[in-house]
This record gives structure tokens, C-alpha cells and sequence, in this order.
């Protein structure tokens, strides 16, 4: 089973996107599978320009030669595909944004009905495969996960407000039973296929009010210092 990861951040390695990639990596290596990462930011991914030759000049094709070359055939062949980005203005990143645009050429121009809505057919027949979608976020409520829901509408969701409590010893013990679930999918998806309902909930962190207070005010007293010693 290959399972294809993409880290969305460009804070990479920095970031708490990074953290959760691994311990689903883990998970999914533990479970027998052949795991590969990326870091979009290291690729070189043009924007489309939504001139449509993909479809009519040169069907399948863009008119760029850029690192989607390899990107698409890549992600075509994968069994799982993890998608790690954090939320930028409510949304995911314009670098996950803009590899998505940039699988145009894997559709077919053609409308049809599918599910109650309107889709584009698939270029090529295409593998049943799983996308797992985590999504992190630094304000601590699930609200600001609706838009990246909705751009990914089968996907599993793994989803974290305030991810930057993942960084500090406290706020990692506290999240435990997410960081076990994170790991448990990598490993359920590939020996599976699927995964329990009850890990689903486990996956999407929500906070109480008296907590996100918490994180605010922690949140304000930091900037605070941080701004005071520059
Ligand atoms: C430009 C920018 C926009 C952001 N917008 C939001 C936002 O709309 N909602 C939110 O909860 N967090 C927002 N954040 C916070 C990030 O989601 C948060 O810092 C996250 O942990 C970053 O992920 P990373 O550590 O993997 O880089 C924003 C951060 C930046 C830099």
C-alpha cells in the first residue's frame, strides 16, 4: 500500500502540521506501508492560468513543465493520500490551493451529475483511494475548519485548534488521546482500508469555552511578551 504524504506549511519541519504528519506516518509504516513526504513549499508548482490547453490543445497535459510532471502520475498511484495543512484566513493554504488547481489536466472537460452535484469525469480511471485531510488551526474553534471540510468532502478529517498547545510538554500530554489517534489511523487506513467510527470523533479536537478563555488569554500574554522584548 503507497501512502503519499503532503506537508502544506511553510513553516515545515517547524510547524505542528509536521508532528501530526509523523505520528501518521508512523502509524501507516507500522501497518506495512511504503510511506513518501513532501514539503509543497520545496516544489516548483506554477499557478494555473486556467488557459484550458490541458483539456483541448494537448488533452492531459499542461502547458507547464514544473514538478506536477511528477506530482500527478505520483498522486494518481497512491493508495492513501494525507494532505497536512494548517488554516490560513479560514481556509488551507494557497500552496495546497494551488497543487489542487494544478490537477486540471487529470479531469475531463465534460459536466456530469454525480452524488446530487456537478463534476468533471477523471481523464483516467482512477484508484479508490482514501484522503486524509489534517487541518490545523491556531484560534480554538472548530469553526474555522467548515471551508477546508467543504473543499474535501470525502475525505477523513483530522483536525486541531489550537495546535500551537501540541508544542509544549503540557499541551502534548493534554492532547494524548489525539496523538494516539492520529497514529492509529495511519495504521487502521492501511491494514483496513477504512477506520473505526469511534477514532473519527477522536480525530477532531474540540474545546470547552472555559478552555479556549484559557487559550486566548495564554495566547494574548505571549504575543504580549513578545512584542515587549523586540
Ligand atoms: C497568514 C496566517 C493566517 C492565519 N489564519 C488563521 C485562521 O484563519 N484561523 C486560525 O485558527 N488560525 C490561523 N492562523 C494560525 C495557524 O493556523 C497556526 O499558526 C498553525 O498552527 C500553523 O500551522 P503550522 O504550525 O503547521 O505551520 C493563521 C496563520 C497565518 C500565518
Amino acid at each position: 500500500m503507497k501512502v503519499l504524504a503532503f506537508n502544506a506549511s511553510p513553516r515545515k519541519k517547524k510547524g505542528v502540521s509536521e508532528i501530526i504528519m509523523n505520528l501518521f506516518l508512523e502509524g501507516a509504516a507500522e501497518g506495512g506501508a511504503e510511506t513518501e513526504r513532501y514539503y509543497i513549499l520545496d516544489l516548483n508548482i506554477k499557478g494555473c492560468i486556467g488557459c484550458f490547453k490541458c483539456w483541448v490543445e494537448t488533452p492531459g497535459r499542461c502547458i507547464y513543465r514544473d514538478d506536477m510532471d511528477w506530482v500527478i502520475p505520483k498522486f494518481m498511484d497512491a493508495d492513501v493520500i494525507y494532505l497536512g495543512t494548517p488554516i490560513y484566513n479560514y481556509n488551507i493554504t494557497h500552496y495546497l490551493q494551488r497543487m489542487m488547481e494544478r490537477m486540471l489536466p487529470t479531469a475531463l472537460p465534460y459536466m456530469e451529475e454525480r452524488e446530487g452535484s456537478t463534476r468533471h469525469p477523471e481523464r483516467h480511471e482512477r484508484k479508490a483511494q482514501k484522503i486524509v485531510l489534517a487541518a490545523v488551526a491556531g484560534f480554538p474553534d472548530t469553526e474555522n475548519f467548515n471551508q477546508a471540510r467543504a473543499l474535501f468532502p470525502n475525505a477523513i478529517y483530522i483536525f486541531l485548534p489550537a495546535a500551537q498547545i501540541l508544542q509544549d510538554p503540557e499541551g502534548s500530554k493534554y492532547l494524548s488521546d489525539f496523538k494516539d489517534a492520529v497514529k492509529e489511523v495511519g495504521r487502521q487506513i492501511v491494514t483496513r482500508g477504512e477506520i473505526d467510527e469511534a477514532l473519527k470523533d477522536k480525530l477532531v479536537v474540540s474545546f470547552s469555552p472555559e478552555f479556549k478563555k484559557k487559550i486566548r488569554e495564554r495566547a494574548n500574554k505571549f504575543f504580549e511578551a513578545l512584542m515587549q522584548k523586540t
